[in-house]
C-alpha cells in the first residue's frame, strides 16, 4: 500500500496541529489544517460561521473542504475534532489516505484549551462541555488505522511512532 496523504483525527486539543505540522516537515509534504482552510475560503472565523450560518452550514463546508483536499496527495491534514461525524468523511478519510487517530484524557485536554477561545462548542463551563462532548464521541475515533494516546508522551517519539507505522505501510 502506498500512502497517499496523512491525515490527523482527534478531540479537540489533542494535538493535531502540532503533531501534524513536525510530521509534514518531517516527510517534505504539504501540511493543511482544514480549519484554517475553511476560514480563510470563507474569509470568516469558525466561531463567525457557528454564529452567523450555524454549524450545519459550517458541517457541509467542512465535508466540501475534506473532500477536496483529499483529491489531491503528500499531504498531512490535521481535520477537525467534529469532521469524523460524518460517514462520508470517514470513508473519504480510509480511502484516500493513512488515518492516525490521537487520544488524550479530558484533564489534559482542558488544560491545553482553556487558554484559547476559538472554539464554538466549549463556550460556557469548559469542563462539562469536554466531558459531554468526550462521552458523545467516545467511539467517534476508533475508526482509524493507528490509536495515539498524546497524554503522556511528548511530540517527537509521537511523530516517529506515526513515521515508523507509515514505513510499514508504505
Ligand atoms: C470542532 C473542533 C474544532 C473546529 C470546530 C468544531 C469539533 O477543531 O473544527 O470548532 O466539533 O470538535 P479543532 O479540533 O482543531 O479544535
Amino acid at each position: 500500500m502506498t500512502i497517499r496523504n496523512l491525515v490527523l483525527v482527534g478531540f479537540m486539543g489533542t494535538g493535531k496541529s502540532t503533531i501534524g505540522k513536525r510530521l509534514a516537515e518531517r516527510l517534505g509534504w504539504a501540511f493543511i489544517d482544514t480549519d484554517a482552510l475553511i476560514e480563510q475560503q470563507q474569509s470568516m472565523t469558525i466561531s463567525e460561521m457557528f454564529r452567523v450560518h450555524g454549524e450545519a452550514f459550517f458541517r457541509s463546508v467542512e465535508s466540501r473542504t475534506i473532500d477536496e483536499v483529499l483529491a489531491g496527495e503528500g499531504q498531512v491534514l490535521a481535520t477537525g475534532g467534529g469532521a469524523v461525524l460524518a460517514e462520508a468523511n470517514r470513508s473519504s478519510m480510509l480511502r484516500n489516505g493513512y488515518v492516525v487517530a490521537l487520544k488524550a484524557s479530558a484533564e489534559v485536554i482542558i488544560k491545553r484549551v482553556a487558554e484559547d477561545q476559538g472554539r464554538p462548542l466549549l463556550q460556557g463551563d469548559l469542563k462539562e462541555r469536554v466531558n459531554t462532548l468526550m462521552k458523545q464521541r467516545k467511539h467517534a475515533y476508533d475508526f482509524a488505522h493507528l490509536i495515539i494516546d498524546t497524554s503522556a508522551l511528548d511530540v517527537d517519539p509521537i511523530v516517529e511512532l506515526i513515521l515508523e507505522e507509515t514505513r510499514r505501510k508504505g
